[in-house]
């Protein structure tokens, strides 16, 4: 009988526990705000070759970056724009950025998570985040 008592109340003990916890998902979620707030990295800013510039924009273009992306303002991922403004143009970061595209990322602009891109060779990656930091304001692009 009391073993029977108990299993009820953990029962009902469980069941309290999912209530408050469904509870917490009915709360409005967090808003994004419509633009992020930047920290800006400090580096130096290299020049990009327009080349690689336009080969990144058409890769780009062809993949599914466009679906969470937008280049000048957020939608489900930060503005191409935001993302040039925050960090410095430069091979160092381009690798950096390019491991992130293909590995997925979350936690650099809030709660959101960028799937994976394994298909994407490292090449790619780099020229893709090459035209997304070619976005930076006042950016040396070399023109040939
Ligand atoms: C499923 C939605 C989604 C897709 C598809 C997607 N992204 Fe993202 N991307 C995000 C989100 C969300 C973030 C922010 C992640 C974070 O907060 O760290 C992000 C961040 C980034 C960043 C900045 C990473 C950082 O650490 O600051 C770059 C660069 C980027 N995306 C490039 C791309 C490229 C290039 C593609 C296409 C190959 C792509 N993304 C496709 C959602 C997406």
């Amino acid at each position: 009988m009391i073993s029977r008592f108990f299993s009820y109340s953990s029962i009902f003990g469980y069941a309290l526990i999912l209530g408050i916890l469904s509870c917490g998902d009915k709360k409005p979620k967090e808003q994004h705000p419509a633009k992020d707030y930047i920290k800006k990295i400090d580096g130096f800013n290299d020049s990009i070759p327009q080349e690689i510039v336009q080969r990144g924009e058409v890769l780009i273009a062809y993949s599914d970056c466009y679906s969470c992306h937008a280049k000048d303002k957020r939608s489900k991922g930060p503005a191409f724009e935001d993302i040039a403004a925050r960090y410095p143009v430069n091979k160092a970061y381009i690798r950096l950025l390019a491991a992130r595209v293909i590995q997925g990322g979350s936690g650099a602009w809030g709660h959101p998570v960028m799937t994976p891109h394994p298909d994407l060779s490292p090449k790619e990656a780099e020229l893709m985040v090459s035209y997304i930091l070619s976005l930076k304001k006042g950016s040396k692009l070399d023109k040939f």
